[in-house]
């Protein structure tokens, strides 16, 4: 089954928008694996954004991160990491759709909330750099049999 990261930025965090997050992925059906709330260091955010290094916002991006907590996820669900992106919307807040989180909550491209992986292989990578595996717990949602 198809997984992907998940990041909630300092903003999201300071903004108290983990729980209005959290669940626009739940109620899309998306099954969560793992997640923790942490402080990040500087390498590890400058290798979760090292394919950026040579843009002039990486230096500022990296700072921002490591600034304040963040709250890193996997969800598992099929499509999950195509479906997350729309959920998200354009990386310019300004530029994204009204319903999307950026574009109901997003500010500016510099606080724009979110992290969600491009795509499916990125998404084996990412999880592998912010998870190890005791921390993702697999599981089959029940609720079919309980409606039944
Ligand atoms: S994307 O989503 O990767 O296609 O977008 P991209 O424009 O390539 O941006 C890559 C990540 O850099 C963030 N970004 C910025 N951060 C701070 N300031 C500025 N100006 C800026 N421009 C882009 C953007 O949000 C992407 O990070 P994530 O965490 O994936 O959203």
């Amino acid at each position: 089954m198809e997984r992907t990261f998940i990041m909630i930025k300092p903003d999201g965090v300071q903004r108290k928008l983990v729980s209005e997050i959290i669940s626009r992925f739940e109620l899309k059906g998306f099954t969560l694996l793992g997640l923790k709330l942490m402080s990040v260091n500087k390498e590890l955010a400058e290798e979760h954004y090292g394919i950026h290094k040579e843009r002039p916002f990486f230096k500022d991006l990296v700072q921002f991160i490591c600034s304040s907590p963040v709250v890193a996820m996997v969800w598992e669900g099929e499509g999950v990491v195509a479906s997350s992106r729309k959920i998200i919307g354009a990386t310019n807040p300004l530029e994204a759709d009204s319903g999307t989180i950026r574009g109901d909550f997003g500010i500016n491209v510099g606080r724009n909330l979110i992290h969600g992986s491009d795509a499916i292989e990125t998404a084996k990578g990412e999880i592998n750099l912010w998870f190890n595996e005791q921390e993702l717990i697999s599981w089959e949602p029940t609720l079919k049999s309980w409606l039944c």
